[in-house]
């Protein structure tokens, strides 16, 4: 297994406190629900306040009713009375928390939906250059796994460690109160109980972290067998793939035992523990009664108490545990909220006025975030492309075609020279002004889920189905899309996996159109289709695009041959431009490219 992983793990895993300034952070988002939130720590306070008058009923009925008792009407009424009250006083606390864990739950689930959508509206704010830099794995884990931990203690954890506290101070208190000499003869079992715990503490966590670890492994394991499943039976590696499976199930095996045998040793020692104290009381308590120093009723209101008094310690130290590793999370999930997007508009950036479409790199070098600091991926590219004019760029893999697309669009920014259109800076213009005005098929097309019509609509939500079904006619899409299965309610399948890679290109090229763009961008956009339909789109094209800018990537020639100006790159650098005629009489690596096409 891959150490990268394990480093992930590692990570994944990773508990720390929580600093201040997380918390805080953290609070921000609890702030926008303090009304909510105000009400749950009242009823957080009168559902503690419920619970813990209950032993002092018991108390009351005893001392009053039946010690030195005598069967009178009054005394038989008085006891029924209090088991009344008792009783009255049980469902209110019911309802309490009742209404208690609601509240919360909905501080809780409003926090974190407030926070899960920060976070993806800042994924999509962020710049290219950040998803070349960090693993794809990473950043879904810190929107799903990591919220998924925070949410889990913002919703339950927070409330019951509240509630938890609440109850210790008050059991303690009152425990205090009744007699300090029981408090101190019961505090024996107090070491025994923090040991117990601080080692469960230490030794339950690692090996339930190893337990998680280890899942996390097998889940990989099985998560890569089942996308790689033609090539492991393609090779017949069934066997092989089995054994080592066995073998990481094997280890799980024995973490899982390891863990719950800790767990299970621990929880009885809780159990234990507190029977000794109330065997203590009883025997040192029950003294006292004789002596007349505490009343009977007392007596068992103090045991009942101490019943009170472990269950809360468990759950803190369960809690604390949970609290140490969303802490971890907390962190992760405001360092991607505090990533800055590198790409944003500037302080004085001015709408782009409807685009004309003259678009011109002045000596332009750029390179990317990941490129070492000596190369450039393009050097010093210099180009002007007219308002309606068709610029084709040409060039072997990886000379920098679409790199150049990229910088059209401001997905990333040269680092000299500059990219104008019509006269204004992009750098100095807002996105969203550019991205409006811009549509690009790309060599990745890609598709979200939905109908096929939801598609097509992405780029200009507000079109209509006849707009859409005018563009596809005027293309020559339409009659391919009304082929497949539901015509254009046809469902698509996650990344569009459902369609050949030329279905998919021509959608894509469609939804271009119908974002009507004034300027528009095909970075091999019809290489997936066949020679006819591309030959067919290519007319529609010269029609659709007689006055808008458009810039053409292809490989196949025959497709940048009517173009009004041609590009050759060669390693980031532009080598020859001009017509298709020009540069064949110039006769350099254009007309080389040319004939091997030909000859082809
Ligand atoms: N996101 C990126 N991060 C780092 N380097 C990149 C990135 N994208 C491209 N490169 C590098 O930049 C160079 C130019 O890539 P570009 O994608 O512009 O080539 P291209 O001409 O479009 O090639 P192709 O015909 O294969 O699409 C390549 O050497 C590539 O390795
Ligand atoms: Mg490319």
């Amino acid at each position: 297994m891959a150490t990268h992983d394990d480093i992930r793990l590692e990570e994944e895993f990773m508990q720390t406190r929580m600093s201040g300034r997380t918390f805080r952070r953290l609070m921000h988002y609890v702030w926008s629900y303090r009304r909510t939130f105000i009400l749950n720590l009242i009823f957080t306070v009168l559902a503690t306040a419920s619970q813990l008058a209950g032993p002092r009923f018991i108390q009351f009925g005893i001392d009053r009713y039946l010690t030195n008792f005598n069967a009178t009407d009054a005394a038989v009424r008085g006891i029924g009375m209090v088991s009344l009250f008792y009783l009255i006083n049980l469902f209110l606390g019911w309802f309490l928390s009742v209404v208690q864990v609601k509240s919360a739950i909905r501080v809780g689930q409003g926090a974190m939906n407030d926070l899960r959508m920060a976070v993806f509206e800042h994924i999509q704010r962020l710049s290219l250059n950040y998803f070349d830099k960090t693993h794809q794995g990473r950043i879904i884990n810190r929107a799903d796994t990591d919220i998924e931990s925070l949410d889990r203690i913002m919703t339950w954890g927070a409330n019951q460690l509240l509630a938890s506290g609440l109850t210790l101070v008050g059991v303690i208190v009152l425990l205090l109160r009744y007699d300090w000499r029981l408090c101190l003869a019961v505090s024996v079992v107090i070491p025994p109980l923090v040991l117990a715990t601080w080692l469960f503490q230490r030794y339950g966590m690692r090996a339930y972290r190893k337990m998680r670890e280890q899942s996390s492994r097998l889940t990989a394991a099985l998560a890569e067998n089942i996308s790689g499943v033609r090539v492991v039976q393609a090779f017949s590696r069934e066997d092989h793939n089995l054994s080592r499976f066995q073998v990481l199930n094997d280890v799980y095996g024995e973490r899982v035992l390891v863990s719950a045998r800790i767990f299970h040793t621990y929880m009885p020692i809780v159990g234990l523990l507190s029977g000794v104290g109330v065997a203590i009381i009883l025997g040192y308590g029950g003294h006292l009664v004789m002596q007349r120093e505490i009343s009977v009723g007392e007596l068992a209101a103090f045991i009942l108490y101490l019943g009170m008094f472990f269950g809360p310690i468990q759950t803190m130290g369960d809690l604390y545990n949970a609290l140490l590793s969303t802490a971890a999370s907390a962190e992760r999930i405001f360092q991607l909220l505090d990533t800055e997007p590198q790409i944003v508009d500037r302080a004085n950036a001015a709408e782009l006025p409807a685009i004309r479409g003259h678009v011109q790199f002045h000596d332009v070098w750029f390179r990317y975030d990941t490129t070492p600091d000596d190369t450039w991926i393009l050097k010093n590219v210099s180009f002007e492309a007219r308002p309606g004019e068709t610029v084709a760029l040409v060039g072997a893999t990886g000379s920098g075609k679409t790199s150049i697309i990229s910088l059209i669009c401001r997905f990333y920014e040269a680092q000299r020279g500059s990219v104008t259109i019509d006269g204004n800076p992009l750098s100095e213009a807002t996105l969203e002004s550019l991205h409006r005005q811009i549509a690009i098929v790309t060599q990745d097309n890609f598709l979200f889920t939905g109908s096929i019509m939801d598609n097509l609509k992405f780029g200009r939500p507000d079109a209509t189905d006849d707009e859409v079904i005018a563009a596809a006619q005027t293309l020559g899409t339409h009659d391919v899309i009304l082929r497949l299965q539901d015509g254009y309610q046809t469902k698509v399948a996650e990344r569009g996996a459902n369609f050949s890679a030329g279905e998919r290109q021509l959608i894509c090229f469609t939804r271009a159109m119908v974002a009507q763009p004034h300027i528009l961008i095909l970075d091999e956009a019809t290489s997936a289709v066949d020679a006819p339909t591309e030959a067919l789109i290519q007319y529609a094209l010269e029609k659709l695009f007689e006055r808008r800018t458009c810039f053409i990537v292809a490989h196949r020639l025959s497709t940048v041959r009517h173009a009004h100006r041609i590009l050759v790159l060669r390693h980031g650098e532009i080598i020859e431009q001009g017509t298709h005629s020009d540069l064949l009489n110039l006769g350099g690596a254009y007309a080389r490219l040319y004939e091997e096409f030909v000859r082809a």
